[in-house]
């Protein structure tokens, strides 16, 4: 098993699509273990895009993504890096194949709704930046007890 970072953007809270979104990560066969709203602050946009911070295109980058809320999540699940980052799709939503989320919902390169760590090693830290281990809430099969 394999855990990985999600944040639902805040365009995907203005238009209304975490509902549809967090589905296709649930139908996939993902448990959420972690979930919360917050704002993200100028200061916490740096960290998590610590690799873009000197780009040109960073001061809009971070103006969107503290912008509005946004949902935090961790997922867990086999190989769930590479899951999650094959449902996104590619960067932009215009060059994203349709089939993958950022493919069905989005035509631009900034407001691609999802985002999902690269690396086992940025899931790591990205869930830390975000998250206390004691957020995290493991899945038990105790339901089983009650389907019985
Ligand atoms: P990047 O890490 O390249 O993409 P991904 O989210 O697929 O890992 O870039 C981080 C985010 O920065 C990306 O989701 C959208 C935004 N971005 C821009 O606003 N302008 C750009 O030119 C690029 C490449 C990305
Ligand atoms: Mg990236």
């Amino acid at each position: 098993m394999q855990r990985t970072f999600i944040l639902l953007k805040p365009d995907c809270v203005q238009r209304r699509l975490m509902g549809q979104i967090i589905t296709r990560f649930e139908q996939k066969g993902l448990n959420f273990v972690a979930m919360k709203m917050l704002r993200i602050t100028p200061d916490l946009a740096k960290q998590h895009y610590a690799e873009h911070v000197e780009k040109g295109w960073y001061p809009t980058l971070e103006g969107f993504i503290t912008g509005g809320p946004v949902m935090a999540a961790v997922v867990e699940g086999l190989e769930a890096v590479k899951v999650v980052r094959d449902m996104l799709g590619a960067t932009s939503g215009l060059n994203a194949v349709p089939g993958t989320i950022r493919g069905d919902f989005s035509s631009s390169r900034q407001m691609n709704l999802v985002h999902g760590s690269d690396s086992p090693e940025a899931a790591v830290r990205e869930i830390a930046l975000y998250f206390e281990e004691s957020e995290m809430c493991e899945d038990t099969p105790t339901i089983s007890k009650w389907m019985l």
